[in-house]
């Protein structure tokens, strides 16, 4: 294709310059937004009698047929095209003539790519709000039948305390309200237009740049036409917030492995979300959970790529911004292939209760619950805490847990010890006690659910 940035010099490049600097092949999935843009565009010269309302409307209906035909397929990508932009131009005027040729009008392909960029992650990032939501509907379900559940809670993975499985999940589903609200937090700063400030210094023409940034549902516009194409910004912050999104994601996985593991087995994923070995028989593995802890550096490396894209570049714009789509895109991809795969593998979990309570058994985890029990009968925290140490060690010596020592056993070590503590220590009474905001009786865990639906 004949460049129609020839002119200055032939328009005559070598073909691999031509293959190195054309950024089709992945630009081209922002067609919609370049052509509502472009629309939005010419709608804005004509009502500013820029161009006449006539080839407004024939530029319009123009855009219009070629947005139907590359929904259809009737017209493909030319993908030795220079980037979508320019090939979106090319079809206009090989159908319109010169018409076509107006429609550049106080334009520059600087603005032109930064609007379409930020149109087109705006509907990523809806997408990503929403199947963040399912991941938390699924987490709420299992909160809502697992809530009495009693499982070990870790610090260090070393056994800690009893906590429930639902006041596990709900912690999940406050990290991803969380996200889902820096997500929301980078949508308002990328929601700004562009659009209008032309190459760099904005333009000569009498346009009207909020005009078309209500057209194409922006909030504001951006105030520095300088500022305007050279911002990448909202890449940026909506990488950082997908990988912070995605090390949430991956701890949650990291989760879901250790516990389908034969040494915890706290759960059993869904054959679907599984997969077997090619030699070992017994194995279902846990690969869409690994997948996910593995792609999280995926999308690290997407905002590392663009931080650095972005380090040293002068205003306004430069070619070197044509890196930043790559990696946005891949990062919006992975993550939402991730969100797509975990949602329905949480909803189909099958947690093992017996399992987390046969562990919550084993590893002292009243401790704290014995140490109490002596400092509601007066006795000072630090000295509660050394006699149920020494009471916890002459278990493992003798190979016990607390329940088993008997009440003289106990008076040995102080005489405050009555009958009562055994209740005090069963892993029934240390969740049901824990009723302080956000604990994990089941009482809080049910104002934890309350609070996250209210949310979504
Ligand atoms: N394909 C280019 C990009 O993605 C479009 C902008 C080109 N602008 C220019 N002055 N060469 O950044």
């Amino acid at each position: 294709m004949g460049k129609m940035w020839a002119g200055r010099t032939s328009g005559i490049t070598d073909s691999i310059a031509d293959d190195f600097n054309s950024s089709i092949r992945f630009d081209y999935k922002m067609f919609r937004q370049d052509i509502t843009g472009s629309m939005a565009h010419a709608l804005m010269l004509g009502a500013q009698n820029i161009i006449t309302k006539e080839e407004a409307d024939t530029l319009i209906a123009g855009l219009e047929g070629i947005l139907s035909d590359l929904e259809s397929g009737a017209l493909e990508f030319d993908m030795t095209a220079e980037d979508i932009h320019m090939f979106v131009e090319a079809v206009l005027t090989e159908r319109l003539g010169d018409v076509g040729k107006k429609l550049h009008t106080a334009r520059s392909r600087n603005d032109q790519v930064a609007v379409d960029l930020r149109m087109y992650l705006r509907d990523e990032v809806d997408e990503i709000s929403e199947l963040i939501r399912e991941v938390i509907r699924a987490l709420i379900k299992q909160a809502e039948s697992y809530k009495a559940a009693i499982m070990p809670g870790y610090t260090h993975l070393q056994r800690a305390q009893p906590v429930t499985f639902g006041h596990h999940m709900m912690a999940y589903a406050m990290m991803l309200l969380r996200d889902l609200s820096r997500i929301a937090d980078c949508r308002k700063r990328m929601n700004i237009s562009p659009i209008g400030c032309c190459a760099l210094a904005g333009t000569t023409y009498n346009t009207d740049r909020r005009l078309e940034a209500s057209e194409l549902k922006f909030d504001g516009i951006a105030i520095n036409s300088l500022d305007g194409v050279s911002d990448r910004d909202y890449c940026v912050e909506l990488c950082s917030a997908l990988s912070i999104l995605m090390m949430h994601l991956s701890r949650m996985s990291e989760e879901l492995i250790l516990w389908t593991s034969w040494e915890f087995k706290f759960i059993e994923l869904d054959d679907a979300y599984t997969t077997g070995s090619s030699i070992m028989p017994q194995k279902k593995n846990p690969d869409m959970a690994e997948l996910i802890r593995g792609k999280t550096g995926r999308v690290y490396g997407d905002l590392m790529g663009i931080l650095t894209v972005l380090k040293g570049i002068p205003l306004a714009y430069n070619k070197d911004m044509q890196e930043d789509k790559e990696g946005i895109f891949d990062a919006v991809e992975t993550v939402q292939m991730c969100l797509r795969v975990l949602a329905p593998m949480l909803d189909t979990m099958k947690p093992i209760p017996e399992n987390m309570k046969r562990a919550a058994q084993k590893g002292f985890i009243n401790a704290t619950d014995l140490a109490d029990y002596l400092v509601k009968k007066g006795l000072p925290f630090r000295s509660a805490y050394k006699i149920s140490g020494q009471l916890v060690a002459k278990c493992i010596a003798e190979g016990k847990v607390l329940e088993e020592l008997t009440l003289s056993e106990y008076k040995e070590f102080s005489d405050l010890f009555e009958d009562d503590l055994y209740n005090e220590i069963s892993l029934e009474t240390c969740v049901e006690k824990r009723i302080s905001e956000g604990g994990t009786s089941v009482k809080s865990v049910e104002a934890q659910i309350d609070y996250v639906k209210s949310q979504l």
